[in-house]
């Protein structure tokens, strides 16, 4: 493996290799790495010749008051489990090589964002979305690779390609959970013992839910959010709901039709750390 900083680098990187032919996967990510990256890793592997693996904790998608300075960080960890995975570059700029001025254009997502994460962090997906532009121009890859479990990440992102005509495959990988269910997360360390054992009880919930919509064909979105959310509060004590939403997927809009696939998506605050997590069904009419 190799480790690249600069955006020269990595454009003269990416030349030389679109010279011999060779396919490049991309993995963003903003470092920290747990299985759920090594996932999108193991995945880009197997689809592409070549894989480039970002770590950049974004400054551009961090409110005022978030855990920008809290985030997780530890390049050399990152480095030998991205090297022992077989990434072939590591991409890591530092907030200077990638914004030396302020933007003068960054770009704005209308759609698919006054719910969720978006609807809690209001500009986040402007600054996701941006990021992920900057990146996918330098590394010029083939496909890159996005975790399901920031489902509305997935969805931002697969909008902007359409939007903006990009010539790349999204590939939305599914979440990988610990054991007894915890989604895999870098804010996940963040988390005291207690808030970890009771942050168990979320997938667990979504997982009933699943359970009641598919099995007892229960259509009422309304009672079946509102069953979750008492579900919820009545097992978490330090953990306190920021939403709890069912959505049509991708699209993240209202269901009118109860039919097709759907989203049930849940964030959670603990102290340190917030949690976001989803499943999805298909749902026949
Ligand atoms: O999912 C993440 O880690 C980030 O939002 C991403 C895609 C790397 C952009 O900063």
């Amino acid at each position: 493996m190799i480790e690249i900083n600069t955006i020269k680098g990595m454009n003269e990187w990416t030349k030389s290799k679109k010279s011999e032919k060779l396919s490049v996967g991309f993995v963003p990510t903003m470092g920290f790495l747990h299985e759920g990256h090594l996932s999108l890793i193991e995945r880009a592997k197997q689809e592409t010749d070549l894989v480039v693996m970002s770590v950049f904790v974004n400054p551009l998608q961090f409110g005022e008051g978030e855990d920008f300075d809290d985030y997780p960080r530890d390049k050399q960890r990152d480095a030998s489990l991205a090297e022992a995975h077989g990434v072939d570059v590591l991409f890591y700029p530092d907030v200077e090589e990638m914004y030396p001025t302020p933007l003068s254009v960054t770009l704005k997502v209308h759609q698919g964002v006054d719910v969720l994460c978006g609807g809690s962090r209001p500009g986040h997906f402007d600054g996701v979305a941006t990021i992920v532009m900057k990146l996918l121009q330098i590394i010029e890859p083939e496909k890159a690779f996005f975790g399901m479990k920031d489902a509305q990440q997935v969805s931002v992102i697969k909008r902007m390609v359409t939007d903006f005509n990009l010539k790349i495959e999204i590939v939305a990988v599914e979440i990988v959970r610990d054991e007894d269910g915890l989604a895999k997360s870098s804010r996940n360390v963040n988390l005291s013992s207690s808030e970890r054992a009771e942050a168990t009880k979320i997938y667990q919930t979504l997982k009933q839910v699943k359970h009641k919509a598919l099995d007892k064909h229960t259509s009422d979105i309304p009672g079946l959010e509102r069953w979750t959310k008492n579900q919820l509060k009545s097992q978490l004590i330090e953990g306190e709901i920021d939403y709890v939403q069912i959505l049509n997927f991708p699209e993240l809009t209202m269901p009118t039709d109860y039919e097709g696939e759907m989203i049930l998506a849940v964030a959670v605050y603990y102290e340190r750390a917030r949690l976001i997590d989803n499943i999805t069904w298909h749902q026949r009419g």
